[in-house]
């Protein structure tokens, strides 16, 4: 399978613009201005941060394995319980108290620890939500994975189909059809999850962006092991709801929905969204983190699948991670860049290109809902103010 999508034609280089760029580029590289800049009162504070913001980037992948090092101790759960000395936590680390302190140290650097005394550590105002929430945790783990496939960053973007994290996403080698041997459920049950301990955020952004009890009926698509659903269920119970994802999942789902006792609440549905038809009678849709784990071809044939599956008027909310959400390229975007690529398929896309998607499948209104989080998830809203025509224009198997 590639990852492989459409390159966009390079932007003519626009004169006046473009000389003016290169002017700049060229101060910007001189030695001897560079010099003077460092030196200069007017610029050192500039030419300061920007080797600042280098050096973290040259050394941002010892911040993460700090954080990894610290995930794997506990350190986060233990120190929000109370200040460890560094005796303490070199005895259960099975680390040289010596060689251990440097992990500690870089740790209260990075803000994650913070020192309550000689040789003993406390939280720091970064460890604190680390402390509380799992899902941050388990994502630290997680990206090990993701670390070990980017070891050589051209070797993925040559072969991202040789990615250890490929393995650990079954329906990107299904976007095709059901011809491939299912995967073991055990890898469904790995990624859902995963998925369903980092959701708390993504779920506190939906409700507090969107007024739900304008709905009647609310049916999340892909929707894991159904926390988004359950969390719906609680906060409004006139609501019904529904839940749709792959049988391995949903079957997963039914179990938790059952375990909170929403049984009555929540209809859970097997099956799959390229390729069956989706459940009837939702006036409001969620497609929450799942369109960007797709193609292209798979995101027009869900998106028109959802706007014949609603009722006039009735309205899809598309929550996910997306690029220059702010309308610049963000810190954020390399990480979901390279993560979709070695998930294996799908793509991180800019609000307007999902907008663009949504209003090719049919929707109209389609707007950015105020969010608090956008590295969480950016929010878009769209409505079907009628029915299409039927056609069979979206087949996945085109891309
Ligand atoms: C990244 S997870 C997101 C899960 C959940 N919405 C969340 O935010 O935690 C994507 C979900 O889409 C489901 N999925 C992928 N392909 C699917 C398909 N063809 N039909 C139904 N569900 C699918 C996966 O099983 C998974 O639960």
């Amino acid at each position: 399978m590639s990852a492989l999508q459409p390159v966009t034609p390079p932007a003519a280089a626009s004169g006046w613009g473009d000389r003016w760029a290169q002017q700049v580029d060229r101060w910007m590289t001189s030695p001897a201005l560079g010099r003077w800049a460092g030196r200069s009162v007017f610029t050192r504070w500039l030419v300061k941060r920007r080797s600042k913001q280098l050096f973290d980037l040259m050394a941002g992948f010892v911040h993460s394995q700090v954080l990894l090092g610290c995930v794997r101790l506990q350190l986060f759960e233990r120190l929000a319980e109370r200040p460890h000395s560094l005796d303490e936590i070199a005895a259960g680390a099975r680390v040289p108290a010596a060689h251990l302190q440097r992990l500690l140290d870089s740790a209260v650097a990075l803000q994650l620890l913070e020192r309550r005394g000689i040789r003993r550590y406390g939280l720091g105002p970064l460890g604190a939500p680390l402390a509380v929430h799992a899902g941050i945790r388990d994502m630290v783990e997680h990206n090990a994975t993701l670390y070990r496939d980017l070891h050589d960053p051209l070797a993925l973007l040559r072969d991202p189909d040789g990615a250890q994290m490929h393995a650990w996403w079954p329906y990107t080698d299904h976007q095709d059809g059901r011809a491939q041997a299912p995967a073991p459920t055990a890898q469904f049950e790995r990624y859902s999850a995963l998925m369903a301990s980092s959701q708390r955020f993504v779920i506190d952004e939906l409700l507090d962006s969107h007024d739900f009890s304008r709905h009647r009926t609310v049916l999340d698509v892909g929707g894991g092991l159904g926390g988004w659903v359950c969390a719906l269920a609680r906060r409004y119970p006139a609501l019904s709801l529904m839940h749709l994802d792959l049988p391995p999942v949903s079957q997963l789902a039914r179990q938790r929905v059952q375990a909170q006792g929403l049984a009555g609440r929540i209809e859970c549905h097997p099956g799959s969204f390229l390729h069956d038809t989706l459940p009837r009678g939702a006036d409001l849709i969620t497609l929450v983190r799942v369109a960007h784990d797709h193609p292209d071809a798979a995101v027009r044939r869900l998106l028109r699948a959802i706007h014949d599956a609603l009722p006039v008027g009735g309205e899809l909310l598309l929550a996910e991670p997306m690029a220059e959400v702010d309308g610049q390229p963000a810190t954020p975007d390399p990480y979901f860049h390279f993560y979709l690529l070695a998930m294996g398929s799908g793509r991180l896309r800019t609000p307007t290109e999902l907008m663009q998607l949504m209003t090719e499948a049919g929707f109209e209104q389609v707007r950015r809902l105020p969010g608090h989080q956008p590295v969480h998830a950016a929010l878009l809203l769209g409505q079907k103010t009628r029915c299409l025509p039927l056609d069979a224009g979206t087949s996945v198997n085109k891309e």
